[in-house]
């Protein structure tokens, strides 16, 4: 099982709560960093409140959700260390860890549905990062 810590803006703040709840009965050991109601707020704060834990913490990984997952995943991706993969596909999901070893998975509300959200989510948290030649590759990020 493993420590999530997950945050949405307004656009995100369904798909985030259904989320939640999945990852919870799951068994995962969920934060839910906001927000606690769907009043607009700015996702690039709640996107910094999920990378700061994610650094913190290098086992854990982090789920963001807005309306499209493109303003979650840019400003993520700002931050030295994460690497945030917006998905609208379970082989995103799947090859975002292979891969790419992303720490944030990024989702939008308004692309994608709850069902194939959770599977997305379920995907990237059982894949593991196949390393070696990947490993140097995303070592070449911040160069
Ligand atoms: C909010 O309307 C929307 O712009 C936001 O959720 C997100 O899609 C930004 O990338």
């Amino acid at each position: 099982m493993s420590t999530i810590y997950i945050a949405s803006d307004h656009g995100g703040f369904n798909l985030k709560t259904f989320l939640v709840r999945h990852l919870k009965d799951q068994g995962h050991d969920v934060h839910d960093l906001g927000p606690s109601d769907p009043a607009s707020c700015d996702y690039p704060l709640k996107a910094q409140a999920v990378t700061d834990c994610v650094l913190r913490d290098e086992s854990s990984f982090g789920v963001l959700v807005c309306g499209t997952g493109i303003g979650m995943s840019m400003a993520a991706n700002r931050v030295p260390g994460i690497r945030a993969a917006l998905c609208t596909s379970e082989f995103h999901a799947s090859f975002a860890r292979a891969h790419n070893n992303a720490n944030i998975i990024c989702l939008g509300e308004r692309v994608s549905g709850p069902g194939i959200a959770a599977s997305m989510v379920d995907v990237f948290l059982s894949t593991p990062f196949e390393g070696g030649r990947h490993l140097r590759r995303i070592n070449l990020f911040n160069k």
